[in-house]
């Protein structure tokens, strides 16, 4: 089981959930791609951020990993009539054998690490972590819950609970809570340089970097 049974309808729930919202945090940080020669895209969807990114005109290498073979699909659909120079590989994040030479100067991850547990995000940043240079930076969007004891800290749990439960059943992802990924980050020695949030602080972008190249695993 995997998103394919989702990737045609994925683009639409998201905008009946969220409005632009999503988008619009994918987005935030778009820029940093002007100083990237080497892209690495994770759990990268359907394509529409790499269609954004083609609009920027960026020359760079793009890897963009996805274990949904129908994501891919309807990706390389969107970006049918574009320049963008870009890899794609169908495999799990856990089975990917990047090649020795390519060393990502910046990876973005867009809702991506909320599918997975945190003992499996902790393995995820670490394999991150070897795969990173000094420089690298990671763009992590993702939703994280703010106000626990307030009515909309309640909406945000019940929503984020609603929306871990359907992509169990109907794409078999292993979360069962959301992590909490910048906790995670900071412990495994990375450091939050940019950060742009909507809706009081449920959905975020983060930027982070290496705090001290010896603390790589
Ligand atoms: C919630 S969707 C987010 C898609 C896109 N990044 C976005 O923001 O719209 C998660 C994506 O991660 C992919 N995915 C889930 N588990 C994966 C894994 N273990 N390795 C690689 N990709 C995975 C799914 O196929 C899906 O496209």
């Amino acid at each position: 089981m995997g998103f394919d049974r989702v990737a045609n309808y994925y683009a639409g729930m998201e905008k009946i959930v969220f409005g632009n919202d999503l988008e619009k945090i994918r987005n935030v940080h778009l820029k940093l791609i002007n100083d990237a020669e080497s892209i690495l895209l994770l759990g990268d969807g359907d394509g529409r951020f790499l269609k954004k990114i083609s609009e920027t005109g960026a020359d760079g290498l793009i890897v963009s990993l996805d274990s949904s073979s129908k994501m891919i699909e309807l990706s390389r659909k969107r970006l049918q009539n574009t320049d963008l120079d870009v890899q794609y590989f169908c495999q799990k994040i856990k089975n990917f054998e990047k090649s020795e030479s390519f060393k990502p100067d910046l990876i973005f991850a867009h809702f991506f690490l909320d599918c997975f547990t945190e003992d499996e995000v902790i393995l995820i940043i670490d394999l991150l972590s070897q795969w990173s240079t000094k420089t690298t930076k990671i763009v992590v969007s993702d939703f994280f819950i703010t106000k626990t004891n307030s009515i909309s800290g309640t909406y945000q749990k019940l929503l984020t609970q609603t929306m871990i439960s359907f992509f169990r059943v109907f794409c078999g992802i292993s979360a069962k809570k959301l992590p909490n990924i910048p906790k995670i980050m900071n412990s495994k020695g990375w450091n939050c340089i940019g950060h742009k949030s909507l809706r009081n602080g449920f959905i975020n972008s983060w930027v982070w970097e290496i705090k001290g190249y010896g603390k790589r695993p």
